[in-house]
């Protein structure tokens, strides 16, 4: 039978990373089509929620794309990557060297699942933390470890930002039931979650209160949780 992923960048493991296929430069930049259509309008939604001087731990951070994009608009905003896959986080220190900023730094290698994410715990001083598209793309415990990382590295005030498709207390977009029953049948342990039901109790488990929810094109939102 082929591979229905036989095409989609994969951990060593061999699970899909992405559901999608992603080009790269000769200098290691990857580029993923759906960054691509989203790329403005998550930056410009950033750019309403974050501090006016933001430093920003991006969670998962993919191809680098959105922070690479971010740091060329504002000066106001500096941007770490970390990831747990090494061909990401190849892609984000290209991004990373094509940018030449000091504004953009990393990747690190954390799994949110780790209980200390080492060295941005000890001596970091982040104001946000970012994360799009992990938690309906991993089990549910690297949810549960980005909010109690989150809440070990955020002061009062700080915000934790998700970006991604999720059900809304038991109502859920035809095309993310569709995305759902898609990624269960890759693997059961995955699956676009419900914020109410699934991702607030965690979060204020942790600390964090629910302040804004921002509908976002493609039935995707964009989800601002405050440290308590
Ligand atoms: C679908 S990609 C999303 C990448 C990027 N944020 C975006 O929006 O395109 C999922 C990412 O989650 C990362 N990931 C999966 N499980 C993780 C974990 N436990 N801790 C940290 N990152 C994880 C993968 O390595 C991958 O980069």
């Amino acid at each position: 039978m082929a591979d229905e992923n036989a095409t989609y960048q994969k951990t060593a493991s061999g699970q899909p990373l992405a559901l999608e296929q992603r080009d790269a430069e000769a200098d290691g930049r990857r580029f993923s089509p759906s960054i691509g259509r989203n790329k403005d309008i998550v930056r410009d939604t950033l750019l309403k929620l974050l501090p006016s001087k933001a430093s920003v731990l991006e969670i998962a951070s993919g191809t680098g794309e959105h922070g690479a994009h971010m740091i060329a608009s504002t000066n106001h905003v500096d941007w770490t990557y970390s990831d747990i896959d090494p061909d990401s986080m190849n892609s984000q220190a290209a991004w990373a060297s094509y940018a030449d900023s000091n504004q953009l730094r990393g990747p690190v290698l954390i799994d949110t699942t780790d209980p200390h994410w080492g060295d941005v715990e000890r001596c970091a001083t982040f104001n946000a933390v970012f994360c799009a598209n992990m938690i309906h793309i991993a089990p549910f415990e690297a949810a549960i470890g980005l909010f109690k990382g989150a809440s070990r590295i955020l002061k009062s005030d700080d915000q934790l930002i998700l970006y991604g498709p999720f059900a809304r207390n038991g109502d859920i977009a035809p095309s993310n039931q569709r995305f759902r029953e898609d990624l269960q049948r890759r693997d059961p342990n995955w699956g676009v979650r419900d914020l109410e039901i699934d991702i607030v109790p965690v979060a204020q488990r942790n600390g964090f209160i629910l302040d804004q929810v921002i509908e976002m094109p493609a039935n995707n939102l964009t989800v601002r949780f405050l440290n308590s």
